[in-house]
């Protein structure tokens, strides 16, 4: 047995969730009015034998109890089971990685040091006359610990050997890179540094701005456990209390976020040049329900930009803060999520520097994010036809259902219907029919963090999913099939979180980088789990076997997902079958439809292989 069985197995799913949520009691289960989006009628039923839950309603997830903890508490897979094994009273090994870490933190810092000194040095002229021509006082230059790296190569090297360092300790902070000559130089050269801490202030990373124009304009550090983009906020070690107390900013760059900190406006953080994860949208909902982001204008309308704001509105919108008070005490904050487009060719930095109350005014005029994203729909889609119409109403419903039943949800209901020129009534029929309401919560949904459809596996491992994970981990060109696969069609955490880091990791990367960002300092349930999927032989597959297998295993994890889901459907109708409509029933038919519709697909992709 894992830790994490062994930690569930101590757990009643009904006496943790009712500690957080008031349950009645329906037939062999149990019902509340789901915690995790606002509705009047309770739609989210826990199972007890099954030790498992779900809403039925617009979230439509589910999962076991560690993932009811992660979602409820707002706490990742390692801090949930931490938490929940602590109420067992089983001791967790320890976190492996942490003495590495401390040593690469160190490293950091002497780092950090030697290139402020160097700032102050006469070397540091025309750096420090920069950085006076972009506005930077001293105060925020020191605050912040900017710097300048030597633009030699090799004096921060040696002056780290000096302080004892071996070259391992070196390259494995990331702070020397390995040349042709096979010797390792610095990585950073006659650039401007800026040291990147962690939430908790541990010094990670640098980002280093061209002083000569040349590319790119900002090297960071490279990408891994230690410096992960998807899990930073630049400032946040700083801002955090301001944050707590006034809601989040996030500006896009670590100019900006300087600015604003040197003007006094201290809840500002800064996007790491990538887009908002789910990890990063967490982090700031376990501070505050008000966020609000500001948006260059030439990006507003883009692609990624679009798909930031999907994270923000999946991931924050719909779940309220539990935020702990002065007191102790839980108190609820609606989630707010908000944004401003900066005016054309402006960005925050120069808009703080020439008036702060101008920057002021424009964080107070921040629209709703679902306004912002309605907005993105009705103008990049075709509104004039019936159909078209449509369209624009089936792309809105997810962000919409999501909204519950507020004041939110009407205001957005309204003005979608106001940019289509359609009746209120015609937009709000359209979005509860069964079809747009399904689409609505089925899988272009954005990915909700940590769910699961059964959580009782009966082994200690599970082949299927271990076997997925290989083929993945194996064969990075595997990626682009993996679109339909999702986090929780993995039932074991282990494997959903190793899955869920592999898909934060992203395309971008290669093989050895993607393993790096998986492998990521965790603990050690993942990292175990890990080592052994790598360690075991991994059938030496040809492209065509390889995708053959891939959408064999993909296509009955997909299967097992639906057929879980079907049996909870069953079991609540069996336990209150008064309510059941129509669209519900439909719900169940399109649930088998689906199931032979994937049987079918395998059946065919099978025969082709074998034919
Ligand atoms: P910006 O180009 O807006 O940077 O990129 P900035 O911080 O405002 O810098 P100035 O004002 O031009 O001096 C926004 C952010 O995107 C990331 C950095 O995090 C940067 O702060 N970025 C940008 C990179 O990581 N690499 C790049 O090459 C460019
Ligand atoms: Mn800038």
């Amino acid at each position: 047995m894992t830790v994490v069985d062994d930690v569930k197995a101590r757990l009643d799913i009904v006496e943790v969730i009712s500690q957080r949520v008031p349950l009645q009691r329906s037939g062999n289960s149990y019902k509340a009015n789901c915690p995790f989006h606002q509705e009047k009628t309770p739609s989210f039923h826990v199972f007890p034998d099954r030790q498992s839950w779900r809403c039925f309603g617009s979230c439509a997830t589910g999962g076991d109890v560690l993932s009811f903890v992660m979602r409820a508490d707002s706490l990742e897979f390692g801090e949930a089971l931490r938490q929940m094994a602590q109420q067992t009273g089983i001791t967790l090994p320890q976190r492996g990685q942490s003495t590495q870490n401390e040593g690469a933190h160190k490293i950091n810092e002497d780092t950090r040091a030697f290139f402020q000194r160097t700032l102050a040095t006469a070397q540091g002229a025309s750096a420090r006359e920069y950085l006076e021509q972009r506005g930077l006082d001293k105060q925020a230059i020191e605050a912040f610990g900017v710097g300048l790296s030597p633009s030699d190569g090799e004096s921060l090297k040696n002056h780290l050997v000096r302080e004892g360092y071996s070259q391992e300790e070196l390259a494995s902070a990331g702070v020397v890179r390995t040349g042709d000559d096979g010797v390792n130089h610095d990585l950073f050269r006659g650039r401007l540094m800026f040291p990147i801490r962690d939430a908790h202030g541990n010094l990670v990373g640098f980002g280093a701005r061209t002083l000569d124009g040349s590319e790119p304009k900002y090297l960071n550090s490279p990408q891994g456990p230690l410096f992960d983009k998807s899990r930073l906020l630049y400032a946040m070690d700083r801002a955090r209390t301001d944050v707590r107390k006034e809601g989040a900013v996030i500006v896009e760059g670590y100019m900006d976020a300087i600015a604003a900190h040197q003007a006094g406006f201290k809840n500002v953080v800064a996007q790491m040049g990538t887009a908002l994860t789910e990890f990063q949208v967490d982090e700031i909902r376990r501070l505050t329900g008000k966020m609000t982001m500001a948006l260059d204008q030439d990006a507003a309308g883009q692609a990624a930009t679009l798909r930031s704001l999907d994270v923000v509105l999946g991931n924050f919108q719909t779940k309220t803060t539990n935020n702990p008070g002065p007191d102790g005490a839980t108190k609820t904050v609606d989630a707010d999520p908000r944004i401003i487009v900066m005016p054309p060719g402006q960005d925050p930095d120069e808009v703080i520097h020439r008036s702060p109350s101008d920057w002021s005014k424009l964080v107070e005029s921040a629209i709703p994010a679902i306004s912002f994203r309605i907005n993105a729909i009705t103008s990049q889609g075709e509104t004039e036809s019936p159909e078209g119409k449509a369209r624009c109403v089936a792309e809105a419903a997810p962000f919409i259902h999501l909204l519950g039943g507020g004041i939110q949800q009407a205001n957005a209901v309204e003005l979608l219907a106001g940019n289509l020129n359609v009746p209120i009534d015609t937009v709000k029929a359209a979005l509860s029919r069964p079809s747009v309401a399904r689409r609505a919560r089925r899988p272009d949904q954005p990915r909700p963090a940590g769910t699961t459809a059964s959580p009782f596996a009966k082994l200690d491992h599970d082949p299927m999913e271990e076997h997925c994970l290989q083929l993945l981990l194996g064969y990075p060109e595997l990626r682009d099939l993996a679109g339909g696969l999702r986090s929780e069609f993995f039932q074991r955490h282990e494997n959903r979180e190793i899955f869920t880091r592999w898909l934060d990791a992203g395309p971008g990367l290669d093989k050895d980088g993607t393993l790096a960002s998986v492998k990521r300092d965790g603990d050690d349930e993942v990292s175990g789990q890990l080592t052994s999927l790598l360690e075991k032989p991994l059938l030496p597959l040809d492209v065509n076997g390889r995708t053959a297998s891939f959408m064999e295993v993909a296509s009955r994890l997909e299967e097992r997902n639906l057929k879980n889901l079907k049996s909870e459907e069953v079991k609540r109708f069996a336990d209150s079958p008064p309510d059941i409509d129509g669209g519900e029933h439909d719900e169940i038919l399109q649930l088998n439809r689906q199931i032979r519709k994937n049987e079918g697909l395998r059946r065919g992709q099978a025969q082709e292989i074998s034919g």
